[in-house]
């Protein structure tokens, strides 16, 4: 499903929780010329996110949503999506989990990205688990979100290579590396189709 049509920019929305080292990037890769979209907004469910300062720095509105009554603040999202026309929507290191009706309410609109390569290690502490199993590759992926955790269509994956002294912390530092690298490139993708 094309996210856009004719020449306009895709108008996304960012979802973070914690750092937004991955926000930081997609809004900086949004000022480029050849970037297919424009980040609009900015949604945290923690209003100590460190991420949300890119807010001030970019001058991108914020609004903070604690997600406590799930259902009443996924309405208030919608709500305001809807207002600010947003077209896609980018979770990057966001840790609620989106409704079934809030995804279908964006259907085909909602990436993610996660630390591994889908499908395996779907879920938190991907990099302990995945040195725990001696696995010798790692990676990032770029997703569609669909109602299961972690499991929608894959639009683009990086593999790395493990080395033998890896730590989770080591590990998480290359793969997100890699992640800067990977998001703008899938949003580019999803942008042509
Ligand atoms: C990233 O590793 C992302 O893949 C995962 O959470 C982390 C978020 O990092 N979902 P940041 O907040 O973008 O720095």
């Amino acid at each position: 499903m094309a996210i856009l049509t004719g020449n306009k920019k895709i108008k996304a929305a960012v979802f973070i929780s914690g750092t937004g080292s991955n926000l930081k990037n997609l809004i900086q890769f949004s000022k480029k010329k050849k970037s297919p979209f424009l980040v609009k907004l900015i949604i945290s469910n923690n209003l100590k996110s460190k991420g949300l300062r890119f807010a001030k720095i970019f001058k991108i509105e914020k609004k903070i949503f604690k997600f406590k009554k799930k259902s009443l603040d996924e309405k208030k999202i919608l709500k305001i999506l809807k207002f600010k026309r947003i077209d896609l929507i980018c979770l990057a290191g966001f840790m609620k989990i989106l409704s079934k009706n809030f995804i279908k309410n964006f259907k085909g609109k909602i990436l993610n990205i996660h630390p591994s390569l889908l499908p395996n290690y779907k879920g938190l502490n991907t990099h302990k688990r995945v040195l725990l199993n001696k696995e010798k590759y790692t990676g990032c992926t770029v997703h569609f979100v669909s109602p299961n955790l972690d499991s929608g269509k894959i639009i683009m994956q990086k593999k790395i290579k493990i080395k033998k002294d890896d730590t989770p912390k080591k590990l998480a530092k290359r793969v997100l590396i890699e992640e800067h690298k990977l998001y703008p490139k899938a949003i580019l993708k999803i942008s042509k189709l």
